[in-house]
């Protein structure tokens, strides 16, 4: 799976004089079923999150509030995301080194994920991607 895979998707957005309403439904507005949410909040501005791939893991990725960006990375190409809305995220499939950085003061990053917490499903060192991205490491 490489970054052509990887895509903002636009949230459905129910809006009236009291506010915005967003909502997200496993396999139905993001393409797989959700086992696990965490979200990064009070996040110095400098910060940099991420910094690793996951071997098979999916990620739907969103500002709650304020804004930050997501590089991807799928050892062929780079792109660069401003996410700064609650009613678009974006997807990243697995094997795509990412990096998110650029935090607004008071962002909140929320992530959604197809499977449970496993350091095992992590990959954190750059090199060890880019071998597994040309196919030399199948570990
Ligand atoms: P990590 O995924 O490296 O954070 P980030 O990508 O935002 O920089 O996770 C940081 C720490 O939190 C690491 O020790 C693993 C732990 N962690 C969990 O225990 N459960 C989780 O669901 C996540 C995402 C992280």
């Amino acid at each position: 799976m490489g970054i052509e895979n990887c895509r903002i998707i636009d949230l459905p957005k129910i809006s009236d004089g009291r506010g915005n309403l967003s909502f997200i439904e496993g396999s139905v507005h993001v393409p797989f079923e959700i086992k696990r949410t965490y979200f990064l909040y009070e996040v110095p501005e400098k910060s940099e999150r991420g910094s690793h791939a996951h071997k098979n893991l999916h990620q739907f990725i969103l500002a709650i509030s304020g804004s930050f960006d997501v590089t991807l990375d799928d050892g062929l190409e780079k792109k660069k995301y401003h996410l700064d809305t609650a009613s678009a995220g974006l997807y990243v499939c697995p094997m795509i080194w990412r990096l998110l950085d650029n935090f607004s003061s008071g962002s909140v990053c929320l992530v959604l994920a197809s499977d449970f917490y496993s350091e095992t499903d992590y990959i954190r060192n750059y090199s060890d991607f880019i071998s597994r991205c040309n196919g030399k490491d199948n570990s």
